[in-house]
Order: C-alpha cells, then structure tokens, then sequence
C-alpha cells in the first residue's frame, strides 16, 4: 500500500487508500500497529465504580476485564483464565467474593492474584507441587485513565501516556479534576456502518456544520469555530458556548477554577486513534470508537459533571435534555460517516482532496495513521 502521498503536505496530500477502509487485513494490520502500541480507549472508568465491580471489554479480539480494586484502583487483566484459558467473566457485575473461573473454579483476587485451585491436586487437596500460584497470576494490560476514559496500551512498550499525550494533557490541565457520570441518562450507544477512522475524521472538522447540523450551526456557527491541530490530536473549538439553562433558570455547576476562557469556549478533540472528547465549562463528555470490523463500529458515548450528586432525582430533567441534545447531534453525522464508507467502494476513489484550509485537523489524523502503519 503506498502511503507516502498521504505523508506530503496538506497541499499535495491524499488521504489514506480505500483498502484502509475496507479490507479485512488491513483492519488486522491496524490492530497491531495502530491500536496495540498506542494508548487507545476501551471503556470509562464508570463502568467500574466500586470495588468489586468487574467490566469485560472485548477490543478487537483481545478479551480484556476492567476491575476496581479493594483500594478502589483500577486494574486491567485480560479476562483469561491461567487454567485452560476460559473467560472468567462474561458481562458487567458487582463480585462480593474473588473473580471465578465459571470452568474449574480457580479464583483470583481483584489484583490479579491466584487465590484458589480447588482439588487441582486431585478430589479435596486445593494444592500440588506444580501448581505454583505465584507464578499464575492474571495477565496485567497498562491502563491510564484521564477525562473519565479507560485507557490501555495493550502491546506494553508506548511511553507513559502522561508522556506519549503531554501536549493534550496540558492543554486540558484545567479539566484534570474528578468527573461525574450523569447516571444512566447520560450513557448511550450507537451501531455503525462505518470505519472507525471516518468517525475521527468527521469529529475533527467544523467544515460540514452549515450543512449536517444546521441547528447548531446557528448558535455556533462556522466563523465562531477555530481548528486544533496536533501530531497526536486534532478537532475544533467553537467561541461560542452558550450553557443548557432551564425555564427556571437552572444550570449545571460549572468545574472547579476554570480560567475565564472557558466561559464562552469549548473544545472538541479527536484523540487518536479512538476517542472523541468534548469540554464545556460545565459538562464533558466522551465518545469511544470500538471497531467491529472494517465497515462497523460501536460509539460508546458518556456525559459527565462536576457534582459528585448529579444524579439525584432533582437533575434528571436537565440530564436528559442535555444528553437528547448532543444524541440528536451526533445522530445528524451518521448519514455522513455511513456515507463516506459507501464512497470507499467506488474504485476510482483515490482518497480524496484536502481543502488547505478546512481540512488541516483532517490531514494530521491521516498523516498520524499512516506514520504508524509506516512505522
Ligand atoms: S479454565 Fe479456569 S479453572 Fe479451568
Ligand atoms: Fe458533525
């Protein structure tokens, strides 16, 4: 696959070739060289709240289990029992005792550790010689987490990610304070048809808001926008936020000591390879690609506050207008992201034409993927 045209710069760049898009071995190669070595998402740290809570995540094949810790840490192991290799656990729960492996019973600890074999050294004796539990512990996968997202480097080598996003990680230094899950109203998923990247991609531009999203084209429109661009990131930011406020003049509490720049700015950032992220300054909110397959993917979408009791009974209302607002947004980009994945079976398609000018947040995710794939 020749991708040094998509390396030019933005003025004589192509973007990225259909098979990109479209090929079963490509999305295998992209596996191992996009999404292993880096640090990429795979679920929010809601998902495992209290300790005892377990969450098993499948990311491209890789059978992964998120588990809160009795310190209330969070621990990432693949979900692979040390005995014959069965999944230990099969959907989300809260454990009172240790993780079981539902085949023969062998048990580890929130850490990892073997703790239990029974009859491993034949009916009623839990022990044997060979059997050496220290060494049979569960394997451990890096994780980081930062804006409420799980984040994992799976092939074990990336720098910390502290390093690997120092940039963005500054940028949004004023966001580094806890975040909030707005209870169930606030979580909501969407199937499609479409490569993860077209996802990134459509995320990272403001060029298509007077056309896709008319509405909020209005109230923040295209000239109010500013483009973000980054080696390891890329989007947009609008100067023109304006906050959910209710009949009774209600709002959400802002985050703590934000500069006064936030009060009429928000930012939206393409995290490479898979996360979007959206602040505001009062809610954030995340958006996880979990790639199914070379033409599927599975948006996880999760809003967050700055109050620990968000989810009380008296916020409920404005939870759900403020999640059926960004919903009916992103549902108005479906068409497109479909769309574009349709086009990448049009064989003459050559990967398209950047406008230098609108489509500079676009290019640098290009340019990213294909610097890991020449890597
Ligand atoms: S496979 Fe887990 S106990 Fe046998
Ligand atoms: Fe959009």
């Amino acid at each position: 696959m020749d991708l040094q045209s998509v390396l030019k710069p933005i003025e004589d760049a192509r973007g990225l070739p259909n098979d990109c898009y479209i090929s079963q071995d490509h999305f295998k190669i992209e596996r191992d060289k996009v999404f292993f070595p880096n640090w990429a998402g795979v679920g929010f740290i809601s998902d495992v709240a209290e300790p005892g809570d377990v969450c098993p995540v499948e990311f491209l094949g890789m059978p992964l289990l998120l588990v809160c810790n009795k310190a209330s840490e969070l621990r990432v192991f693949q979900n692979t029992c040390r005995h014959r290799g069965m999944i230990l656990v099969d959907e989300p729960c809260h454990l009172r005792g240790p993780i079981r492996c539902p085949y023969h019973s062998w048990s580890y600890d929130y850490d990892g550790n073997l703790v239990r074999t029974p009859s491993v050294g034949g009916i009623g004796v839990d022990d044997h010689k060979n059997i050496c539990p220290d060494e049979l512990g569960l394997f451990e996968v890096r994780a980081h987490v930062w804006q409420g997202v799980v984040f994992v480097n799976i092939s074990g080598d990336a720098p910390a990610f502290e390093i690997a996003h120092e940039h963005l990680v500054k940028r949004w230094a004023e966001f580094d304070q806890p975040y909030h899950l707005g209870g169930e109203a606030s979580q909501f998923d969407m199937l499609l048809k479409t490569n993860w990247k077209l996802a990134v991609e459509n995320y990272c531009e403001s060029y298509h808001l007077p056309w896709i999203h008319p509405e909020l084209n209005e109230i923040s429109p295209i000239d109010a926008h500013y483009p973000i661009e980054h080696a390891s990131y890329a989007g947009q930011g609008s100067e023109n936020y304006r906050q959910l406020t209710n009949e009774k003049g209600k709002q959400f509490k802002d985050f703590e000591n934000l500069s006064d720049i936030w009060n009429s700015q928000s930012e939206y950032i393409s995290y490479f390879p898979n996360v979007l992220f959206g602040v505001h300054r009062d809610h954030a909110f995340a958006m996880l690609l979990m790639p199914q397959g070379p033409e599927k993917t599975l948006e996880r979408v999760a809003l967050f506050y700055a109050t620990e009791d968000i989810d009380s009974p008296q916020n409920q209302d404005m939870l759900k207008e403020n999640a059926r607002i960004w919903q009916g947004v992103f549902a108005e980009d479906i068409g497109v992201v479909e769309g574009m994945q349709k086009g990448r079976h049009g064989i003459q398609f050559d990967g398209g034409k950047f406008s230098p000018v609108m489509d500079g947040p676009t290019h640098k995710f290009h340019h990213w993927v294909a610097r890991q794939l020449t890597a």
